[in-house]
């Protein structure tokens, strides 16, 4: 079994978790930043998952292309989605409804909420400000929902 994972990442967590999920699989993974122009052979995987992280509510934009311009050979195969992000999983529905075309969302076997790290040394002042409203006061450095990453895994085993 051959699976792809094309992934945005800005400072790294979302590498992080495709990583961890790629030994959680225990299959032929090929980890792909969609930033790269090279796509490599992606349509000859069996299953493909997809996604990444958040900022100011959109996924990151490599990602979206990607889905926008491959949405008919997303269709064509078993597909798992997944975002990154700093808010609370059970608000991240509506962040899936507002970044992913609505027919992608059907067709996905599992939709994931992988959580998010804040790397405050590598942020401008702008995006400091901007984490200060989306963690809404206290700022926690990191969430991680290692249980989401599994059930990612499972599903598209
Ligand atoms: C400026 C800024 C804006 C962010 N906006 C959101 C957001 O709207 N929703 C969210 O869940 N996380 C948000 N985050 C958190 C990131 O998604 C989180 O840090 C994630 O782990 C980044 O992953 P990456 O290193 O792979 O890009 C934001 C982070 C920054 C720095």
């Amino acid at each position: 079994m051959r699976i792809w994972i094309g992934y945005g990442s800005k400072y790294g967590y979302t590498r992080k978790m495709v990583e961890q999920l790629a030994d959680a699989l225990e299959a032929e993974v090929t980890l792909q930043d969609l930033k790269q122009k090279d796509k490599g052979s992606w349509q000859h995987a069996d299953a493909l998952i997809l996604g990444g992280s958040v900022y100011a509510g959109r996924l990151r934009k490599e990602v979206r292309s990607f889905a926008a311009q491959n949405k008919a050979e997303l269709l064509s195969k078993p597909l798992g989605l997944f975002l990154c992000g700093m808010q609370d999983k059970e608000e991240s529905e509506a962040a899936f409804r507002t970044n992913f075309d609505a027919e992608l969302l059907s067709a996905a076997k599992v939709k994931a909420f992988l959580g998010g790290a804040f790397q405050i040394e590598k942020m401008n002042v702008l995006e400091k400000t901007i984490i200060k409203k989306v963690a809404k006061g206290e700022i926690v450095m990191e969430k991680d929902y290692p249980e989401e990453l599994e059930r990612l895994a499972e599903a598209m085993k």
